[in-house]
């Protein structure tokens, strides 16, 4: 069936249920909060020399530019280095199925489902290299997800899953609290994904999912407001 929503599709809302957040406007005002105590000097000090390193990186890949521009090039760092500065939206998307989904993959979790599929309920798939890079963030990716020990912090589908890794656009004369009113393209140009959209959703919603058919179609504007993070206007101008 062409164009199936996951909302239609065989799989029942599942352990975690539903999460069904508008993308409504209310009477949100921002979500940026700082930490205080985050930038020391060491830390800048810190910055500047693994910018000095990248930029130096960057001057040797000179060549291929086609690769960087293709899946940046660019670190993950995971969604806890964002959530001193977007607290409410970490919060909000800590709630979703997505944030959660490595979970699923471990023993005796969603069993029916499971067996339905065809797979092995008993089995633990959270290092089977078959299933983990949709249920994680950046895997095989420069500093993306390796496994449950050496990356923690990188399990689930994370903020970088849809938003691009933050190694570089999070740096000083980025996203900042200092350059709050940042330029937009600056931070594209570093890796930001300039408006998430459905190329970001169909790399893990696609038909090597073991739990959709081969003719899966992803129907972006039937998923899109739902199963993400809740959204809240930007403050400043970009
Ligand atoms: C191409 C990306 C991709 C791969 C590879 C993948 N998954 Fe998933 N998985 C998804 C997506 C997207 C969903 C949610 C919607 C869907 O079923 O397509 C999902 C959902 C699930 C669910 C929840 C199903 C439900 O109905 O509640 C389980 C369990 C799961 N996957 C386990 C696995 C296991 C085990 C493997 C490896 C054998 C695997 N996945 C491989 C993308 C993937
Ligand atoms: C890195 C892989 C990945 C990316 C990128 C991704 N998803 Fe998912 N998505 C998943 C997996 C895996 C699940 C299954 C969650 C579970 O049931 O454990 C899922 C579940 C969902 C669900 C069902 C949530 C629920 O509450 O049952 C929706 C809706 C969804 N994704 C929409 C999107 C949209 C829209 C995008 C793009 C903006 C997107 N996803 C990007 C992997 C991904
Ligand atoms: C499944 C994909 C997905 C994940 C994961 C995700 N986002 Fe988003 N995010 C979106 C989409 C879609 C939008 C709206 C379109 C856009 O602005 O590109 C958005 C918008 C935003 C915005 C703009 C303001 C707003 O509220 O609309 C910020 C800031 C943001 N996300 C931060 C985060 C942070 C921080 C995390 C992790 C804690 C995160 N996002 C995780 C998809 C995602
Ligand atoms: C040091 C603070 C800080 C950190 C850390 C940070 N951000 Fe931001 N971010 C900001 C500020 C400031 C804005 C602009 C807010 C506004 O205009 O209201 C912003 C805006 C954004 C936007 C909107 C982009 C646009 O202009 O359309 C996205 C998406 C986003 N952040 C994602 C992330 C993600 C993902 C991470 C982690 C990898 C992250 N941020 C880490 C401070 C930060």
């Amino acid at each position: 069936m062409l164009g199936r929503g996951l909302g239609a599709g065989p799989t029942p809302a599942g352990v975690y249920g539903r999460i069904e957040i508008g993308l409504g406007f209310g009477d949100c005002r921002g979500d940026v909060t700082f930490d205080r105590t985050m930038r020391g000097k060491g830390d800048t000090m810190k910055r500047s020399a693994i910018l000095g390193i990248l930029f130096v990186t960057l001057a040797l890949l000179g060549g291929s530019t086609a690769v960087l521009a293709q899946d940046g090039g660019f670190e993950y760092i995971g969604s806890k280095k964002c959530k001193k500065c977007h607290l409410k939206l970490y919060k909000s998307w800590e709630a979703t199925a997505m944030a959660s989904t490595f979970e699923v993959l471990k023993p005796d979790v969603r069993v029916e489902e499971k067996t339905a599929a065809g797979l092995d309920p008993a089995a633990d798939y959270t290092t089977d290299e078959n299933c983990i890079s949709c249920h994680v963030t950046g895997y095989g990716k420069p500093g993306g997800f390796v496994d449950i020990e050496t990356t923690p912090t990188l399990v689930g589908v994370g903020c970088e899953s849809c938003h691009g890794p933050g190694g570089t656009y999070t740096q000083d004369g980025y996203m900042t609290r200092d350059n709050k009113e940042y330029v937009k393209a600056d931070l594209v140009a570093v890796g930001l994904v300039d408006t998430v959209g459905e190329e970001q959703c169909i790399q893990c919603h696609n038909a090597d999912s073991p739990f959709v058919g081969d003719d899966f179609v992803f129907d972006f504007e039937a998923n899109k407001s739902e199963g993400i993070h809740e959204s809240h206007p930007l403050k400043y101008q970009h």
